[in-house]
């Protein structure tokens, strides 16, 4: 296990996203096509290497309608683009979506394994529970699964996966060809799995991991959603909105994962951002009003509909108070859609209001690379979280302001690496590479 380093920021990008917002395909500096043309997502994938970012996160959805987001309608699948990605990189992390409610385990862990196999330990999964009814009827499905029925979906899924990542010790596979020995079936391990939802007999046919366990990423801010990434995931995606609301997220997340035994500098938790760089104040914030001026209500409210499982906001009054919803937000993205439920309540929005709301970046990582930089070292030393998950304004000009011009001022802080620790993800993030469950622990010196 590598030695524990000073604690420094850990940040992450959307290589496939067009920019902050789901206008930015109409910026003219923005190739519309961006995230389905396999060239340029390589380009955002080496400009994230060469800023020494520590990850490329994959979002992912599995619908589209008339009503969906340019993103949502037309984009890579993961598991594809971050192989691409990873051939083309030698050290930055891919962190690909996948459902826990509309795919097996098996194939999950499958595929996981396989793209931290060919990136030399760099995979990560973001494990969803999909919170949108379209989805479902994708899937053999007519309505969204109950809410927390989901989740305990989930924790059972994960748990087949991680057992099922533990098939083969590191030694498994000799491949003696003098001997004739390819595996030592000793070191093979069958998971037997017989659960409430999914019996999985195992193993995997793949050989273990680079990093012992490929990395977990989970964003459910529930209730269900906070202990399952208690229990299981080894970083957080939080999209709270200021830094108070971090920092009680992830004190609240910490605590969780400590009454599961789990130390805190084995959990982290990034918080998505949208920093807009500007060589002055004011030119960043006319790029902020640039690419909201990109958005319409049309595709505002494609974006808040996504957190209401689709709900058809298009036959209401825009301009009227917001409808009540409490009848879909508990089955939805819960966490999301009670938080803008809220903020409609206290701030008296309009649907109109509300919509850019969601779909427009936060304000407060806009301004020049002293005061971006500044902001990231408020909310990281002050324990709101451990890096964050980068948006950037248009792609990749965002993207490259970001590496180009506040990564170097937080290097020269000491903030951020200047060059990647180890070779794998987990070395990144600073977390140990979890042993086999089956390789015995040299039991500790009796003192
Ligand atoms: C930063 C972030 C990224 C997310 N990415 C995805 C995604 O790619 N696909 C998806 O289905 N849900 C995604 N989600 C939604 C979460 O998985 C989860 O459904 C949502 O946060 C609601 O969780 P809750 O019901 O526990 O409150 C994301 C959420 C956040 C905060």
């Amino acid at each position: 296990m590598t030695a524990k380093r000073p604690r420094q920021i850990h940040l992450g990008c959307f290589p496939i996203h067009l920019g902050g917002n789901v206008g930015a395909w109409r910026h003219p500096e923005v190739q519309a096509n961006g995230s389905t043309d396999l060239q340029w997502v390589l380009n955002l994938a080496r400009i994230a290497e060469a800023g020494k970012l520590d990850l490329l996160f994959v979002a992912d959805s599995t619908y589209a309608s008339e009503n969906s987001t340019p993103f949502d309608i037309n984009h890579f699948e993961p598991i594809t683009i971050l192989s691409a990605c990873a051939a083309v990189t030698r050290h930055i992390g891919v962190v690909a979506t996948m459902s826990t409610s509309y795919s097996q385990p098996f194939t999950t862990a499958r595929q996981i394994a396989s793209l931290d196999k060919l990136s030399g330990g760099r995979a990560a999964w973001n494990a969803v529970t999909s919170s949108n009814a379209s989805v479902a009827r994708n899937y053999s499905g007519d309505k969204l699964m109950e809410h927390d029925h989901r989740y305990r979906i989930a924790r059972e899924y994960i748990e087949v996966v991680k057992g099922l990542w533990d098939s083969w010790e590191d030694d498994a596979f000799p491949r003696d060809k003098q001997a004739g020995v390819y595996f030592d079936a000793s070191k093979m391990h069958r998971l037997n799995h017989v659960g409430e939802f999914f019996k999985v007999q195992g193993p995997l046919n793949i050989e273990r991991s680079p990093q012992g366990q490929p990395v977990i990423f989970q964003a459910g801010a529930s209730e269900a959603g906070r202990d399952l990434a208690a229990r299981h995931a080894d970083a957080v995606f939080s999209n709270r909105e200021t830094i108070d609301e971090c920092r009680l997220y992830t004190a609240d997340l910490r605590a969780r994962a400590a009454r599961y035994g789990r130390p805190a500098d084995e959990f982290l938790v990034m918080p998505v951002i949208t920093p807009i760089v500007g060589g002055t104040e004011e030119e960043a914030r006319r790029r902020a009003r640039e690419l909201n001026e990109m958005l319409d209500p049309k595709t505002a409210l494609s974006f808040l509909s996504r957190y209401f499982s689709s709900f058809d906001f298009w036959s209401y009054d825009l301009d009227a108070p917001v409808p009540d919803l409490s009848g879909i937000v508990s089955d939805a993205n819960r966490s999301s859609a009670e938080y803008l439920m809220r903020i409609a309540r206290e701030e008296k929005l309009t649907l109109r209001q509300l919509a850019y709301r969601a779909a427009a970046p936060r304000k407060d990582f806009t301004g020049t690379p002293e005061q971006i930089a500044d902001r990231l070292q408020l909310y990281f030393e002050t324990q709101a979280c451990d890096g964050f998950m980068m948006a950037t304004d248009i792609s990749p000009r965002g993207l490259s302001a970001v590496t180009e011009h506040v990564v170097p001022i937080l290097q020269k802080r000491g903030l951020f690496r200047t060059e990647y620790e180890g070779t794998t993800l987990r070395d990144h993030l600073g977390l140990s590479h979890p042993e086999s469950r089956y390789v015995a622990r040299p039991s500790p010196a009796v003192a």
